[in-house]
């Protein structure tokens, strides 16, 4: 037996007798082991089965068979992996499966840092990354006092921030606006700070980009509702506190003065908050973005603020074309909010926002910190380099495969009968979308790298100053790119998010290359079902994604009768989704259905195309569809790794916290939703009529007639 054979067995053997606490990084070890495996044999045979057998104990371990899988297939499924990867109270307070790739990745990326740096071989950009990684890992050396005359320095550039006075110093109010001060912190360091500029492709036409100006995506509290809602007060608390340690320990704050300046920052907060839309659930992209002139922009809010001019302080030029403003709403309540507001809380307010991203823990751990800063700071880079390690030629094809055999099952089905509600000139126009949406995989193959960080200079130890240059160059690079074509530059991405995603303005589903990494969702060793059931799942999900009302798109080419009978078929959703109940309360009644209906469709989308894949395998082929010590026929495997997908434990007041954001269902009804809407669920598992996975009435929407 090899050793490293040993290794994973020992591993196994951790996760079998599920130990809570150390569980979480017992399956890390164990996926880690696997991929060593993988890496050393090259037996093929062997190492498929071993991997079979550990992913199948996995699965087994998270189960809990001894519940009717008719009556709750995620209690079923995932019964027992609270007691395998445990929330805590403190961090982390859920978890989930996007977690236990999140670790992978981290690791991934601190192994690539990690590398010493090699003039041969690395390109010029990796040894500047890694130049800054060990900047930052120098820097917790830095005396506490130099660590806060260079954060005082950063502020002098634009200001002076009222809490640094001194007693018997007065802070020069008159020489304070609010405006030119956000305006030149965008222009130098690229921060948004109570406004955002955006320079992003034309919403109507992604071949040229256009200047967006509007409401910050959002504040430092999660959602609109954490700011509002009763429920929320004790978050707002722990917010205030959170802020008032911070000016403590960064800027040697006297403790009082801190709790009364961050009691302000916050009241300041709750009211802009009033005139947001939640980014939540609004994508900014939908009709709340109005094209505007110049002169439009100059005048709407005059004479309090200019935002024409606020443009000109931020990009050095005002566009002589077509300017976007994001939710004129938020701009209109921001008169009254800053004419409200005494000048030397805005001042605190803008400071705080500024230093806040530049705050450096010298107590923390400084391979986290630093790994978790250069993962925002260099997040393309990183990822292109991964990309290089995990996008292997098979992988791709693979996952290319994968999106046609997607796409081909919804073309199916709005070709299909399950689709008569929706007139034949829209479908005509949906089949011509989804025709034209693509698959990207953001590994960033046609950036050079070295050229578009030809400009950035990094010194050995500073590492403050290199972190103000990483922004400025960013920041240089991004306004620049106004008069260059799109996509010439990668789109700001919400960074760090595993979770695929689709784009409005390139009619894209952007895949994370974190999620390219084999062995947990599926593999080449295991089952097709689990690839079709996980990555195919989440794929046809953001797929759906850019035909539902949220893609803004609906409006522009649905007629009226299919926007009433899509408006009929979400209702049902909205009444079922209504009546689930967790921990004795009903779910709130949303009218947002369009991620429960994206989930209803997505399995439904999924769970075609893997019987279309199945059909052609021969009989010897289809014997591999199994795992061992599982008794599941390959349909039902495809629905347990679906389930499984959301398994998740959270503790209670992270629960409460969820429920506020509100725009996800529970994880428990993400599957207990869409596969009782589902006929062939309750086929292959035999489901009696009136069973909870088998109810009468299925609500429908996208999908499958399935017979
Ligand atoms: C497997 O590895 C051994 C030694 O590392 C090598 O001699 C052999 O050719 C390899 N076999 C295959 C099929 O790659
Ligand atoms: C989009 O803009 C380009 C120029 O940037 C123009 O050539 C093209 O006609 C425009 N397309 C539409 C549909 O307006
Ligand atoms: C707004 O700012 C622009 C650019 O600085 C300037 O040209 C314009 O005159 C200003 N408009 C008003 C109403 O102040
Ligand atoms: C806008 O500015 C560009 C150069 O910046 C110029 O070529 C173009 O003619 C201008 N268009 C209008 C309508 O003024
Ligand atoms: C979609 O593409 C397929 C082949 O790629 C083509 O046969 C079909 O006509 C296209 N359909 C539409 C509506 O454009
Ligand atoms: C990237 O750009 C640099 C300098 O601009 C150039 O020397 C190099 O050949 C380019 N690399 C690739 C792969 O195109
Ligand atoms: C299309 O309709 C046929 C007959 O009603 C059915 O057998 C098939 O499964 C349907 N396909 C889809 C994708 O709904």
């Amino acid at each position: 037996m090899s050793c490293t054979l040993v290794f994973l067995l020992v591993a196994l053997a951790a996760v079998l007798r599920s130990v809570p606490s150390q569980a979480l990084s017992a399956s890390g070890l164990q996926i880690q082991l696997q991929e060593q495996l993988i890496v050393q044999h090259n037996d093929s045979v062997y190492v498929q089965r071993v991997m079979r057998l550990a992913k199948s104990a996995e699965m087994r371990n998270y189960m809990q068979p001894d519940t009717d899988a008719c009556e709750n297939f995620y209690e079923y499924s995932c019964g027992n992996w609270a007691k395998i990867n445990p929330a805590e109270a403190v961090r982390p307070r859920e978890t989930n499966y996007y977690q236990l790739l999140d670790n992978a990745y981290r690791h991934k990326r601190l192994r690539l840092l990690e590398q010493a740096a090699d003039p041969e071989s690395d390109d010029a950009a990796v040894l500047k990354l890694k130049r800054f990684y060990a900047s930052c890992l120098h820097f917790r050396e830095t005396p506490r006092t130099l660590y806060r005359q260079q954060l005082q320095a950063l502020v002098g550039e634009f200001g002076r921030m009222p809490v640094f006075l001194l007693p018997g110093q007065e802070w020069p109010a008159s020489e304070f606006n609010w405006l030119e001060t956000v305006a030149r912190i965008k222009n130098k360091y690229g921060f948004d700070i109570l406004l955002r500029l955006d320079v992003a492709p034309d919403l109507h036409n992604n071949t040229r980009n256009r200047v967006y100006i509007g409401q910050p995506w959002k504040l430092g509290l999660e959602s609109k509702s954490m700011y509002s809602s009763a429920v929320a007060e004790l978050y707002r608390q722990e917010y205030v506190r959170h802020i008032s340690e911070e000016l403590v320990q960064h800027l040697h704050v006297e403790a009082e003065l801190a709790t009364v300046t961050a009691r302000e920052i916050l009241n300041l907060e709750i009211a802009l908050s009033k005139g947001m839309v939640d980014p939540l659930t609004t994508k900014p992209l939908s009709g709340l973005t109005q094209s505007r002139t110049a002169a439009d922009l100059a005048a709407a809010y005059a004479p309090t603020f200019n935002l024409t001019q606020y443009i000109e302080l931020a990009l050095g030029h005002v566009p002589n074309d077509t300017l976007y403003e994001y939710v004129p709403d938020y701009q209109k309540n921001l008169l009254g909010v800053v004419s409200s507001t005494p000048p030397r809380v805005l001042a605190n307010y803008i400071f705080q926002q500024l230093l806040q991203k530049l705050y450096y823990d010298l107590d923390a751990p400084a391979v986290d910190q630093c790994l978790s800063i250069v993962g925002q700071q260099f997040p393309e880079i990183l990822d292109h380099m991964l990309y290089l390690r995990l996008g292997d030629a098979a992988t791709l094809t693979d996952i290319q495969d994968l999106w046609k055999d997607i796409k081909a099952s919804f073309r199916e089905s709005l070709q299909n009968t399950s689709s008569v509600w929706i007139t034949a000139t829209t479908r005509e126009l949906a089949l011509e979308k989804l025709n034209a949406t693509h698959l990207q995989i953001n590994g960033y193959a046609d950036v050079n790298f070295t050229d578009r960080y030809a400009q950035l200079h990094i010194a050995p130890h500073d590492y403050l100053t290199n972190l103000r240059a990483v922004l400025e160059h960013e920041t240089r690079q991004r306004l620049k790119s106004l008069s260059e074509k799109p996509a010439s530059l990668p789109a700001p991405t919400k960074r760090s998010s595993l979770a695929p995603v689709y784009l409005a303005t390139e009619n894209a589903v952007r895949l994370p290359v974190a999620l390219l990494q084999p062995n947990f969702l599926w593999s080449r060793y295991y089952p097709r079902a689990l690839k079709y059931g996980t990555l195919g799942y989440l794929l046809a999900r953001e797929l759906v994604h850019g035909f539902d009302e949220l893609a803004g798109s609906q409006a522009d080419w649905w007629d009226a009768k299919s926007t009433a009978e899509y408006g009929k078929r979400k209702k049902c959703f909205k009444q079922q989704y209504g009546r689930f109940r967790q921990d004795g309360h009903y779910l709130a009644e949303s009218d947002l259905q369009a991620e429960n209906i994206a989930d209803n469709a997505a399995v439904q989308l999924a769970y075609k195309a893997y019987s279309d894949y199945l059909k052609h395998l021969s009989s010897s082929a289809i014997g591999s569809e199994a795992l061992p010590r599982l008794q599941q026929t390959p349909q039902q495997l495809f629905f347990l790794s679906f389930a499984q997908f959301w398994c998740t434990d959270a503790d209670d007041r992270f629960k409460e916290k969820v429920s506020l954001l509100n725009i996800h269902t529970p994880n428990a009804f993400r599957v207990i939703g869409p596969l009782s809407n589902f006929q062939a669920f309750a086929r292959d598992h035999r489901c009696a009529a009136e069973t909870t996975m088998n109810p009468s009435q299925k609500c429908q929407l996208y999908g499958i007639t399935s017979k």
